[in-house]
């Protein structure tokens, strides 16, 4: 079977270095390959935790502009937003329909918010919370995804996307592919300013579509220890060393591992770590400014991207419906 990957971006806030590195080069690095890719912007994901439309709209335009700005083709990936293959949402009352209850009882993301009441447990919980994994396997067996890149907190949504797509077969007709994850942060995570992992909720981020300006202030605010210039540094457990392997060479790397020992200043470090990761977001910064005020290309693009996608989603979908016996009487 052809592999053909998909993931999702939930549109909440601007994308980060964290989410450049973690998410979005290695998911372009594998579109390059000849496999199908399917890139789509979560909106409706976004709506659960929040309300405010301005905020929706502008880290959609700005995810979907990331994105465009750091090389995906629109041409060989098909991209585009959830809310625009409304095959989804009735794909996902249908598999409301053989999810197991119990089973989002069990779901990481809802058992943090539950845990975090005291007196009633469904404080602030609403529906859309409850059933997220439920959409986000809509999302995944729409499309016959065989392959889906996440991050590792997304691996239980995975696991319940297969228990899903299992028990339909299981009830009805063996229809719905079942995913692999691919998971890409296993090893380590990016770490932000502080040292902590790279998150908007750390307030800890380098943003990726800032001015150059913005990026060695962020870079020059990184914690670091208050070892003097002249003294030995430790490459270990050093968020600007490590924040320099994801951008360098080996051959680069060697080099400022030869520096630390021989005592470089923080200030210097951070020079040439700022120096590299500009010089990479030089041309991702330079297509951004191009298409930022550029709505119709966007729209455009998206639109297409739906259409591609919908023309696949009501094959599908037709088919599903058929098999669950909503179908025209005969
Ligand atoms: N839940 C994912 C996240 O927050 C985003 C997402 C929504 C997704 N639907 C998806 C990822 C389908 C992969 C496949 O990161």
């Amino acid at each position: 079977m052809k592999k053909r990957i998909l993931t999702g971006i939930t549109t909440t806030g601007t994308p980060h270095i964290g989410n450049y590195i973690g998410a979005i080069r290695p998911a372009l690095e594998m579109a390059k390959d000849s496999s199908e890719s399917f890139f789509f912007l979560a909106d409706y994901h976004s709506i659960i935790k929040n309300n405010n439309s301005e905020d929706i709209k502008n880290s959609v335009k700005n995810i979907a502009l990331a994105w465009l700005a750091c090389g995906l083709n629109p041409n060989k990936t098909i991209f585009y937003k959830q809310s625009d293959v409304p095959e989804i949402l009735e794909l996902t009352w249908i598999l409301n329909c053989v999810t197991a209850k119990g089973l989002m009882n069990r779901a990481h993301a809802y058992k943090a918010a539950i845990s975090l009441n005291k007196e009633d447990p469904d404080k602030g919980i609403n529906m859309g919370l409850f059933s997220y994994p439920v959409l986000m396997s809509a999302d995944i067996l729409m499309f016959d995804s065989t392959h889906v890149p996440v991050g590792s907190d997304q691996i239980q949504h995975l696991e319940m996307t297969r228990d899903i797509a299992q028990r339909f077969n299981h009830l009805y007709k063996p229809i719905l592919t079942i995913p692999e994850p691919m998971i890409q942060d296993s090893e380590n995570t990016v770490p932000g300013l502080d040292g902590r992992k790279m998150s908007k909720s750390y307030n800890n981020v380098i943003p990726l579509l800032g001015s150059e300006k913005e990026l060695r202030k962020s870079v020059m605010k990184i914690i670091t220890n208050s070892l003097e210039p002249g003294e030995p540094k430790d490459i270990n457990d050093c968020t600007v060393f490590a924040l320099y392997e994801y951008f360098a060479s080996e051959g680069q790397i060697d080099d400022l591992k030869k520096s630390y020992k021989d005592g470089i200043s923080w200030g210097d470090a951070k020079e040439i770590l700022f120096k590299l990761i500009n010089e990479e977001l030089n041309p991702i910064r330079a297509k951004f400014e191009e298409l930022k005020n550029n709505n119709d290309y966007l729209n455009d693009v998206l639109h297409e991207g739906a259409k591609k996608a919908r023309v696949l989603a009501q094959e599908k979908i037709l088919a599903i419906k058929e098999i669950i016996g909503i179908s025209k009487i005969n």
